[in-house]
């Protein structure tokens, strides 16, 4: 029995059948090409593809039959989804580790829904930061809001990292096309100086607003960044400290710690602890999208959410998008042994989707231990990676189309372009589907020397084909498309720690190098050589730091 500390965990023992009947079929059917899947089934294009929410998923030129579906399908039963998508929308603490509920849900439900967490429903406390959030945009987009000297706001820099960055960035990025043109916006999030020094170099502070974004607000990174947007703030503003108040807002869960820093709480839009930071871009950590592209548009964003969160939540696995691509994704990481997914936006505005997506998924599903703490036993989250087609074909595609390793690509590509520019888009898309199509299919030997081409060069041209993929196609990349595919990744994220049973909203990982950084800054700072007691290595590294520090502050 679980103790009082010790979460209930119980499914963690149980060895579920589905894997075993997996690893069996697997043996089976791991040999089979799509050429002959797609040859056996003339309408396996039509039948393996699922619409939900304006997303259409075609998950045909994936190395699976109706069976594997089949029995993928009876491991998401078995491991119990949709009692934990039920718990995790009845904000239920499934967080363990932290013994926190995870409900980014609850930041896109409607006004008027509820969810209870700790006995108060959360709804009616998220709309009411909406509607700050919303008046605040609506003053600065319209130059009601001013600066300390009377101008104008034109540039907002967002300070954050992590998910106080990541979405921020992303979003503004996929959504510039409704973005206010004639304000700048800016995201800092690196302690590396160039970082801030680059954001600010052709503002002037007097239109500058920061949002600083932390949901601790104790971030080394962010308040590092923080107090020198601070003092930068300050040194073109006379010195004035009245004048923080008209150039710094906060975006946190610690109010506490907001003042301290000298931003009044009137001006700190709040958000809370059952919201993961990777998690939270729709929540005020979006100020600075709502600022760029206008309250109707985040809201909008946000119905996209909440869409893709009913389809994930009623639709039957067999139909549910999440479901389906989380289930693939398991299928080649634990039975092909492939290591890592490609995302490949077929759409320059989702430039920093692959980014986003790499904290989402792999700070969620980098875990080695299960729920109760024992080793897992399956290998978990893994890789993504990628970039913005049609670069990626120039560049890497190569070791996708002919390397050794198994890359299950996801494509992602809209109907119609936000910049219609004579033939491009028609070109843009011929590219993303004629690369699914030569990865699924390749070229054969037989067909490389019916071309002509000499014996000693035909191999070289092979083209093995049965690389995996997924293709999503939607109508245009809107707001609410936006929301729909961020909300799509979620609930596959959820899905896939829920199949290998681990904690997908703690963070544990990251915190040795956090405590190890702040024991080395007093050893790289102080005036007196320390006395170092780390490994040869490190202790070598920061002596000769200090000493080329030291020999080129003198000889500058
Ligand atoms: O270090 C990891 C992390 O905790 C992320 O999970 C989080 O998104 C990021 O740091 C930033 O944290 P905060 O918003 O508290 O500054």
């Amino acid at each position: 029995m679980a103790s009082r500390e010790q979460p209930d965990t119980k499914r963690s023992a149980i060895k579920l059948q589905a894997w075993d009947a997996l690893d069996a079929h697997f043996k089976k059917v791991s040999k089979l090409h799509l050429r002959q899947l797609f040859a056996d089934d003339p309408n396996r294009g039509e039948r393996m593809a699922v619409e939900a929410a304006g997303l259409y998923l075609d998950y045909s030129k994936n190395r699976i039959t109706d069976e594997t579906l089949k029995l993928l399908l009876r491991l998401a039963e078995q491991s119990g989804l949709q009692a934990r998508i039920e718990a995790m929308f009845r904000g239920e603490k499934i967080n363990v580790t932290e013994k926190r509920a995870v409900l980014h849900v609850a930041l896109r439900a409607p006004r008027g829904a509820s969810i209870v967490v700790d006995g108060e429903n959360v709804v009616p406390k998220v709309h009411a930061v909406l509607d700050k959030m919303t008046d605040f945009s609506d003053r600065v987009r319209s130059g009601v809001w001013k600066g300390h000297t009377g101008k104008r706001i034109r540039n907002v820099i967002n300070i954050g990292i992590g998910g106080s960055d990541l979405g921020p960035v992303m979003a503004y990025e996929a959504l510039k096309a409704y973005s206010d043109h004639d304000m700048t916006f800016r995201f800092v999030s690196n302690i590396d100086g160039t970082d801030f020094a680059e954001a600010v170099r052709d503002l002037d502070q007097a239109e500058t607003l920061f949002t600083i974004s932390s949901k601790t607000f104790t971030t080394l990174e962010t308040m590092t960044n923080a107090h020198t947007a601070r003092a930068w703030s300050l040194a073109g503003l006379g010195g004035d400290e009245a004048s923080v108040a008209k150039h710094f807002v906060a975006v946190s869960t610690n109010a506490a710690a907001v003042s301290k820093f000298g931003i009044d709480t009137a001006n700190m839009f709040e958000f809370w602890d059952w919201v993961g930071g990777r998690y939270s871009m729709d929540s005020a950590i979006g100020l600075s999208t709502m600022i760029a592209i206008g309250p109707d548009n985040f809201r909008a964003m946000l119905d996209g959410f909440h869409q893709m969160d009913e389809h994930f939540r009623a639709t039957p696995f067999e139909r549910n998008l999440p479901v389906l691509m989380a289930l693939l994704s398991v299928w080649y990481n634990d039975f092909f042994g492939a290591e890592t997914v490609a995302v490949l936006p077929y759409e320059q505005y989702l430039k920093r989707f692959p980014a986003y997506l790499q904290q989402l998924t792999m700070e969620s599903n980098g875990k080695h231990v299960t729920l109760d703490g024992t080793p897992v036993v399956r290998q978990t989250g893994p890789i993504y990676w990628g970039e913005p087609g049609t670069n990626g074909q120039h560049s890497f595609y190569q070791l996708i189309h002919q390397g050794t390793r198994l890359i299950p690509c996801d494509f992602i590509a809209f109907a119609k372009p936000l910049n219609p520019l004579g033939r491009h888009h028609d070109m843009l898309l011929a590219n993303v589907f004629a690369q699914a199509e030569a990865l699924a299919f390749g070229k054969t030997l037989d067909e490389v020397k019916a071309e002509g081409t000499p014996d000693w060069l035909a191999p070289h041209r092979v083209f093995e084909g049965n690389r995996p993929s997924n293709t999503i196609l939607a109508e245009r990349l809107t707001p609410e498309t936006l929301g729909k595919l961020v909300a799509l990744y979620e609930h596959c994220v959820f899905t896939q720690g829920v199949i290998w049973n681990i904690d997908s909203f703690d963070q544990w990982g990251v915190e040795l190098g956090k405590v190890l950084a702040q024991r080395i800054i007093p050893e790289l700072e102080s005036e007196a050589e320390p006395g170092l007691t780390h490994d040869s290595s490190t202790n070598d590294l920061i002596r000769r730091y200090r000493k080329l520090k030291e020999f080129l502050c003198k000889s500058e």
